[in-house]
């Protein structure tokens, strides 16, 4: 790995930390210590939108009775997004399969000029062959940002700019079977701390 890429994952890093903080800070939401929100859950945070996937429109209020982890990513991004991928992967291979059914996850693509639906559903299917990934228009996906208090910002690459960045929060969002916020997974949990965290989602 070039010095030129570690300083760039080590901001990436760094921008999600103090993102991730801020959200912390300012919903009152708690990072995943192992007990999830109280039943009101963090009102103001999350809740429902609509966007597209290669299959058709996805809703979040289609997984009701169901745990949701939410994540907002990219398909080109070259270290942090594969990295939650695999690990929620991993996660998931350690609960039953009974539980497994109750499970939901997906990724919001922050980079819609680049992520087609079909390249995007193809990139998830790879990490687990149940993940979604969905995405909209650029103004549909700032909604959407705002809504769940995350941030995206492209960083625009001069020397060859269709390889540019997508700089973008890296936590993960813990989303119960009625549909509200129970917590945030920070980048960098081990799949055990997924694994408990959506046994007591389930059950919430
Ligand atoms: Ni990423």
């Amino acid at each position: 790995m070039s010095s030129r890429s570690t300083r760039s994952t080590r901001r990436r890093l760094l921008l999600g930390a103090v993102a991730l903080l801020a959200l912390a800070l300012g919903a009152g939401v708690a990072l995943w210590s192992g007990r999830v929100a109280p039943p009101k859950g963090y009102p103001g945070l999350g809740g429902d939108f609509t966007l597209r996937s290669s299959t058709g429109p996805v809703s979040l209020a289609d997984f009701r009775g169901k745990a949701v982890l939410l994540y907002f990513g990219y398909t080109f991004c070259p270290d942090v997004c594969p990295t939650t991928l695999a690990t929620i992967a991993a996660a998931l291979q350690e609960l039953p399969q009974e539980q497994r059914d109750r499970v939901q996850v997906i990724m919001i693509s922050v980079d819609p000029e680049r992520d087609t639906l079909d390249r995007l559903a193809e990139y998830v299917r790879y990490f687990d062959p149940g993940f979604l990934g969905v995405t909209g228009t650029a103004e549909e996906i700032e909604g959407v940002l705002k809504q769940y208090r995350a941030v995206a910002m492209k960083v625009p690459n001069e020397k060859d700019p269709e390889h540019y960045a997508v700089d973008h929060s890296a936590h993960t969002y813990l989303i119960g079977p009625r549909g509200n916020v129970l917590g945030l997974i920070p980048y960098g949990a081990a799949p055990a701390r997924y694994v408990e965290a959506l046994k007591q989602a389930i059950e919430h």
